[in-house]
């Protein structure tokens, strides 16, 4: 597999990356609907279920952007690049778009389910808590688009089980890769979005 290995790593991820990224985009673009995932609940430490950082705008943002990306993808077909693992001519285009909106909203669920820890463990919104904020949305990722590869294979829309056969048995690596390069990536891509103002924290 060699270098190529890293690639395809990245590509395989990259809907969920893009999806980790969305909500900062949509509250720019959308600032007033700011409804809170947690509705400004309070749990019973006193802190907030989730806090003011999970929106469902960021949620169905990063849901939606996940599928456009894998469906955009998946014209790599059309290519000579030995990249098209989106592309399932069987299922036309419900198998990017159903494979992207998992690993899109599978992303924005991790990052919701380690800001509940999070707030539990008393570390205020905003803070840094790592590696949590950095792998959660590759483990929320991962087990959605694990359980909608399921689906696809099991509806008989793709030949093959996708995750599987991108993730597992002799393709371990890329696991593996994922879950290391992933902070170091975050990293530099949350120092380059502080700089650009994107974000107020460079984490
Ligand atoms: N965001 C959002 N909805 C989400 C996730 C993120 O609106 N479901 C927006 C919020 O404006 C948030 C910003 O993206 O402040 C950065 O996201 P993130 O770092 O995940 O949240 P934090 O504010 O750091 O909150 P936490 O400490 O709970 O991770
Ligand atoms: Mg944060």
């Amino acid at each position: 597999m060699g270098v190529f290995v890293v690639v395809q790593a990245l590509w395989l991820f990259l809907p969920a990356y893009m999806a980790n990224m969305a909500p900062v985009f949509a509250a720019k673009v959308v600032p007033r609907w700011n409804a809170r995932i947690d509705g400004g609940r309070v749990w019973s430490d006193g802190r907030p279920v989730l806090g003011s950082g999970k929106t469902w705008r960021g949620l169905w943002a990063g849901a939606f952007l996940g599928a456009a990306t894998a469906a955009v993808q998946s014209l790599a077909r059309h290519t000579r690049l030995d990249l098209a693992d989106f592309a399932f001519a069987e299922a036309g285009w419900a198998g990017p778009v159903v494979l992207g909106f998992a690993l899109g909203l599978g992303a924005l669920v991790g990052d919701t389910a380690k800001s509940f820890f999070k707030r539990r463990r008393d570390r205020p919104q905003g803070a840094p808590w790592v590696p949590f904020d950095q792998l959660d949305f590759v483990v929320g990722g991962l087990l959605l688009a694990a359980a909608a590869a399921a689906f696809l294979r099991g509806a008989g829309l793709t030949a093959e089980n996708w995750f599987a056969a991108e993730f597992l048995g002799p393709r371990w690596p890329v696991l593996a890769i994922l879950l290391l390069a992933t902070p170091v990536l975050h990293y530099v891509v949350n120092v380059i979005g502080y700089k650009l103002k994107f974000k107020q924290v460079p984490w």
